[in-house]
Parts: C-alpha cells; structure tokens; sequence
C-alpha cells in the first residue's frame, strides 16, 4: 500500500497539461487547453483542460475527469498502477505501509500458487511432446482433432499422464509447500497423507491471466466423456476466480484492439481453434453466463461484443442473461448462432476460415433486435403477451443510460417501435419510466447538472449540453449547490468574523444531507476544516473512494459542462474571477433550507391525521414554526433574486 504521505506528494506534483500533453497536442486558449479528444474521433478538437482546476472534460462525447481518471481510461490502469506510474513519472519515491500478516500471507501463498503452476504447465508440455503415453493418446488426440503443433505450442497445451501420482510426485520431490499443493486443483490429498494426481489422463489447457502468467487450468478427457466429467477446472484460490478470468484473453488482446471487436465463445477449444484459423480476436467464457468483471476485462479493449454461440437453446439462455449487464456497461452487443449441432471449433474445421468469418459478418444480429423476433416469434397473435414483449424491450433499452449512448437509445426506440408497430412517442414514454424507475430504486448518482444555476447566470438552453443529468432531483440539486459553495468558497470569507464554510456549519447544523455521498464529503470536509487543513475542491480530487471522486468532479467541472460559449464570453469581458461567492452562499442555503422545511412540512402533515389531542397541539406549533421559517426565507431569497 502506499502510504497516504506518498499520494499527496503526487497529487502536488501531478502537471495535468504535462501528463495529458503527452498524449494529445494541446493548444491555449484562455485559461484553458484544447486538443482533439483521444476517446473519440473527431476533426475540430472539442477536448477541454483546465490546469487551474486540474480536470478535463471532452464537448464532443462527455468523457470528463483528472489526470488520474485519465490514465486509468486511457492506459487502462488501475487507481494505484495510476499513481504508480504518475510517481515514476515525476520521479517520486514512493514509500509503502507496512503489510498487515495477512496481506503478506496472501500474497506469499499467491506468490507460491503461480510458482507451482508454472512448474506444472511445463511438466505437461513435456508429458504432452516427449513421452510415449503423451503422443500416442494425447498428442494424437489432439491432432486427429485437427490442432497443429504450433498452436498447441503457443496455448501451451500439456497431458497429465494416466498413472496415479506422475505430476504429484514430481511436485514433492521438487519440495513444492506440501500444504498449498490441493489449492492449486492439480492434486488430492488422500486422508493418508499421500498425493495424487486430480487431472489423470487429461489433456490439460491452462488459463492464462492478461499479463501471461498461468492462473489456472482445464482438463479435458480424452475421447468421449462418459462416466467422468467432460472438464475439471482449477478451484478458487488466491490466483484464481472463475467469475473474472476469460479464457485466451492474454492471446487476444492486441487482436481485440486491432479490430476494435471481441468475439466471444463458450469453449477452449473453440477459442485455439479460431486462433489457428487466423481469427485472434477471441475469448471464452467457459460454458456460463457472463459476469460483469468479465463484461468490464472485454470493455478495457472495445465496445462491440459479438457473442458466437451454438445455435440449441441452452446457449442461446445463457447468452441473454448477458445481455442487460453488456447493456449497462454500454457495450454494443451482437450475437451469432452457428447452424445444427455444430460449435466454433467444428464449424471453422468444417467450412474453413474464410468461410466462416463471411458467415459470422452476414450472420451478426444487434443483440436487441434478436430478442424481439424471438419473443414476438414466441407471442404469435396472444395480445397480452405482446404488451409483454414491448415491456421487455422498453426496460432492456432503459438500461442503456450512459450519456454517451443517448442517441444509441433514440435509434433502438425508432427501430424498436417499428418492428413492435407502436408509436415511437408511447416506447420513448415507457423507456422513460423505466429509467425513472431504477434511479429511484438505486438512488444511482448521475453525472453534472442543473437547472437551477443555469437559470440564475442566464444561460440560453440551447448553450447547454443536454444529457442524463436533468433527471438529477429537485432534492439533489439543492444538496450540490450547497456542496459547490462548500467546495469552491468555503475558505472566503463570509463576514469579518466568519469564513463562509463556518457560516453554512452554523446553519446547517440541524439538517443533514440525504445521500451516502454527500454525507460522506460533507463530514471529510467539516473534519478537516476543523484541523485548519483548509480544504478545497482538489483536495478530494483524487479522494480514494470512486463515489466521492465522481461528485466532486461533477460538481466542480461545471462551468466547462454548462457551455463554452459563456466561458468564453466571460473570458471575453474578463470576468471570469468576478466573486459571487457570498450570494452564493447565501442562496444555496437557503433554497436548502426552504427545500428540507418544505419536506418537514409534508411529513407534519401526515403525522396530524392520526395523532393524539396534546400530540396534534404540538404538532400545530411545529407547523406555525415552519410557516414562519418558511416565509422568512422565501422573503430573503425573493428580495436578492430581485436584485
Ligand atoms: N465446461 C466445463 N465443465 C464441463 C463442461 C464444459 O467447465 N463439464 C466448460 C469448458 O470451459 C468448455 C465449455 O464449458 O470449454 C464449453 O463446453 P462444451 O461445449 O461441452 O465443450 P467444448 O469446449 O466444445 O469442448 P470439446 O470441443 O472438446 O467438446
Ligand atoms: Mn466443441
């Protein structure tokens, strides 16, 4: 771990225009840079930085965040590889924490795992190439199946002779740790204390992770699988999670890339079958249903997802339970079934490569639009099951709702209510509702505002970049504006005896914040202002939890979001710096106020319906009260609103 000393030294030293300069050609314009944005293509650059507030933000396709944000976007690093790699960068030691045990266990045991793994892969290989057993009956297996050497090479394809303990007792008399020998799924401890081989007389892929290492493995029988399972695949263990590992993905990668598509099979020998047929661009997921660690590991390379599937039912199931997940990771989804009985790996034996790649290009169906002519085809003339379909559909293009694939979404609802004949307006409706729907479910945060500044600057709506963002809450609004304040204003001064972050503690002291997020940065902020550690916006711009990093981002990218043209305007009258920061004060705590009194309101009045006497009595008095704090509010905002 590095420690929090280290993070903050590199954060002070992080130079976004240095670091993004490295990428993209930036260019001065004001007090910002521009460039052509490198996450999407585009001919006039629309790609914003803005060194004072260390953030970018893209025009074009909304992509906005810091420098760290940017590596792990653009370099597909990890937040810690980022700062890794910042710290490389600009030449800082980075000091580490002090493992607890159990973090050094669990990397000495992992450390172990891939040592022991190693070691066997190797000792496959050879059992596969170099003894008799391994070429007569694996070997020609392979072979009569139409692999050739070199591929079998390159997948370090191996045998696990047939004999009780061949790789057991090459594994103790090589003084591999006797008690991490069953976590590896190779060998069984016998209750005698004695080891033997788990994967006997199997040919043996291994799993490899995306940097190459061998994590884990699959053992195939040979021939037919008719008393023992077809597979036996590695455990869970310290190296080894089925759920975020796809098989060949280290052998795919670049190919991935290159074509910007990844294909995706069930099987092994589906995946080292299209490899020898010249298509590189492929992973298995192992015979189940898509996880989203394994949806976000395609979505580190591409966006466009084609899933090759065998045409029989179950296949055709599991691919589906997919589908909403992909969605939600906006990934583009097509699907193709291979014809009768056949899987990847015996139709690219039976029909060639080039026939098989014209095959799955004519054959590629949008994901979404398979589904419904499966389900209409499955409704026939029943018009309640009809009214299902079009719901089904409705909620699966609800969940495409990441800013960028808002007219994604508009297409599907055009070709959607085409093909359902209804009227596109009623599908826009119900997806709408949908929407509506999961945000009140998950309270899920979403990205930038808000109605309520672009109001007060005057800003025109067709200046305003339209996205998700307006379906933000009337109550969520009022929390951002007073967060926003905090943030950027906090340490000015609010009169000769208080700082304006001191004035909104007094005021806001019986209220609280209504989501996790908020309350979170809320209290950070209060904790350190209270240490004198004068915080700001950047000082929880790089904030370790992803939430509070989001918000913090969305809140302070404002201005660039809401509209270039008036920051330029503003540049252009050079009042960029005018301060308004004690009307915004003043406003964002009390339409806060004006909205959580309005809230007690309400609730009071339910309260009333089935209260006692003495209880109703109180009750009228709170009522009276917030009447009053009510109106006193509304006069003071509609006095300065007027000025
Ligand atoms: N699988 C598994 N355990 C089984 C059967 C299948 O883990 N008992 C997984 C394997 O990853 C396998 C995939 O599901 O590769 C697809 O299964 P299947 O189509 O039965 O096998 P194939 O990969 O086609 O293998 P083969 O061509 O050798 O029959
Ligand atoms: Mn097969």
């Amino acid at each position: 771990m590095i420690t929090p000393q280290s993070i903050e030294q590199i954060k002070n030293r992080i130079d976004i225009i240095e670091v993004l300069g490295d990428y993209i050609k930036l260019k001065k314009r004001g007090s910002n840079y521009l460039g052509l944005c490198p996450f999407h293509n585009e001919k006039s650059p629309s790609f914003t930085v803005s060194p004072a507030k260390e953030l970018y933000k893209c025009f074009g396709c909304g992509k906005s965040g810091n420098t760290i944000t940017f590596l792990m976007e653009h370099d597909k690093l990890s937040y810690v590889e980022a700062l890794r790699w910042l710290a490389n960068r600009f030449n800082i030691e980075i000091e580490e924490t002090e493992q607890t045990q159990e973090q050094k266990q669990f990397v000495q045991t992992a450390d172990s795992l891939y040592i022991i793994n190693n070691f066997s892969q190797q000792f496959f290989n050879t059992q596969l190439f170099d003894t008799e057993e391994g070429q007569d009956i694996a070997l020609s297996y392979l072979k009569e199946r139409g692999f050739r050497e070199e591929i079998i090479k390159k997948f370090q394809i191996g045998f696990n002779p047939s004999s009780r303990d061949t790789l057991a007792s090459a594994l103790i008399k090589n003084q591999f740790n006797k008690e991490l020998l069953p976590k590896t799924g190779l060998v069984i401890a016998k209750a005698d204390g004695e080891f033997v081989d788990n994967y006997k007389g199997r040919i043996i892929f291994p799993i490899h992770s995306t940097t190459g290492k061998t994590i884990g493995f699959g053992a195939r029988v040979i021939g037919k699988a008719d008393k023992a399972p077809k597979y036996i695949n590695t455990p869970e263990n310290e190296i080894y999670s089925k759920s975020k590992v796809l098989y060949g993905a280290y052998f795919a990668r670049l190919a991935i890339d290159k074509a910007d598509e990844c294909l995706l099979v069930e099987g092994y020998t589906d995946v080292v079958s299209l490899h020898q047929a010249g298509i590189e661009n492929v992973v298995a997921s192992g015979g189940t249903s898509l996880t989203v660690d394994q949806l976000r590991l395609i979505k580190k390379y591409t966006n466009n997802l084609t899933i090759i599937y065998d045409g029989d039912a179950a296949g055709i199931k599991a691919a589906l339970r997919g589908l909403d997940m992909a969605l939600e990771e906006s990934l583009n989804v097509r699907l193709v079934l291979i014809p009768d009985k056949e899987d990847p790996d015996s139709y690219v034996n039976k029909i060639g490569a080039n026939e098989f790649i014209n095959f799955i290009n004519a054959n590629k169906k949008d994901f979404i639009i398979f589904q419904i002519e499966m389900m209409l085809k499955d409704a026939g003339n029943d018009v309640s099951k009809k009214s299902e379909v079009v719901n089904t559909v409705a909620e699966t293009i609800s969940k495409i709702n990441k800013t960028e694939d808002f007219t994604k979404q508009q297409d599907y609802i055009k070709q959607c209510s085409a093909i359902l004949k209804i009227d596109e307006g009623g599908l826009t409706n119900l997806v709408n509702k949908y929407k509506r729907d999961k945000i009140v479910k998950e309270e899920k945060r979403l990205p930038f505002d808000d109605a309520g500044n672009q109001q007060q600057q005057g800003i025109q709506p067709e200046d305003v970049l339209i996205d998700n963002s307006l379906l933000i809450s009337q109550d969520e609004i009022v929390e951002r504006n007073v967060m926003r304040t905090l943030l950027e204003s906090g340490l000015k001064k609010w009169d000769e005896e208080k700082t304006i972050a001191q004035y909104i503690f007094d005021e806001l002291e019986q209220f609280s914040f209504e989501s996790p997020v908020y309350i979170s940065l809320f209290n950070e902020y209060k904790l350190m202002y209270d240490k004198g550690l004068e915080p700001t916006a950047k000082t929880f711009l790089y904030h370790k939890d992803e939430n509070v990093r989001n918000l913090v981002i969305s809140i302070t990218v404002f201005p660039y979001e809401l509209s270039q043209k008036w920051d330029e305007v503003l540049e252009g009258m050079n009042i960029v710096n005018r301060d308004n920061s004690q009307q915004d004060a003043l406003m964002s705590v009390n339409y806060y106020k004006l909205k959580k009194i309005k809230k007690m309101f309400e609730e009071n009045q339910q309260g009333m319906e089935h209260a006692s006497f003495e209880d109703q009595l109180t009750q009228i008095k709170i009522h009276q009260h917030l009447k009053e704090v009510e109106r006193a509010i509304t006069k003071l905002l509609g006095t300065v609103i007027i000025k």
